[in-house]
């Protein structure tokens, strides 16, 4: 017999599955930040590591207040984040995080709207404010490659 689920029910799931993606996002920008901050060579190498070094424990606070909320939602964790890729370039890096944060902004944006559907102001402001750090962060990487 199918699982009968109420609209709120379903638009709460939805919220608590893309808080998990985001979760992951977070971890896997952590390892990623602490791959590319502790390897990247040469001269943009240099102020990708200032930069990044900078970033790693924000991101990682993002990841604990996600995992956090999810669990007061009820949700269960999915702790699955990706390995980073192996990179050469500090360029090559800068491009994926700058790619990899331009992704967290669209999905922040999205998961704003899922919280103000839900009803939780509280969330949703707190997920302003993750977006404009993550603005910060992909403006801050766009600049170092002009
Ligand atoms: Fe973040
Ligand atoms: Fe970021």
């Amino acid at each position: 017999m199918a699982k009968r689920t109420t609209k709120k029910h379903d638009v709460k799931q939805q919220l608590i599955d893309g808080l998990n993606e985001d979760l992951n996002l977070e971890l896997e920008a952590v390892l990623r930040y602490l791959y590319h901050s502790a390897s990247a060579t040469g001269l943009l190498g240099h102020e990708l590591r200032e930069e990044l070094k900078g970033d790693i424990a924000g991101e990682m606070n993002h990841a604990v207040f996600l995992a956090d909320k999810i669990t007061a939602l009820g949700g269960e964790l999915d702790i699955n984040p990706s390995m980073p890729k192996k990179v050469r370039t500090a360029r090559e890096m800068m491009k994926i995080d700058v790619a990899a944060e331009r992704h967290v902004i669209a999905n922040y944006a999205t998961r704003i709207a899922q919280a103000e559907e839900c009803g939780d102001r509280g969330l949703a402001i707190r997920l302003e404010d993750m977006l404009a750090e993550e603005t910060d962060h992909a403006e801050e990487l766009e600049r170092l490659g002009r």
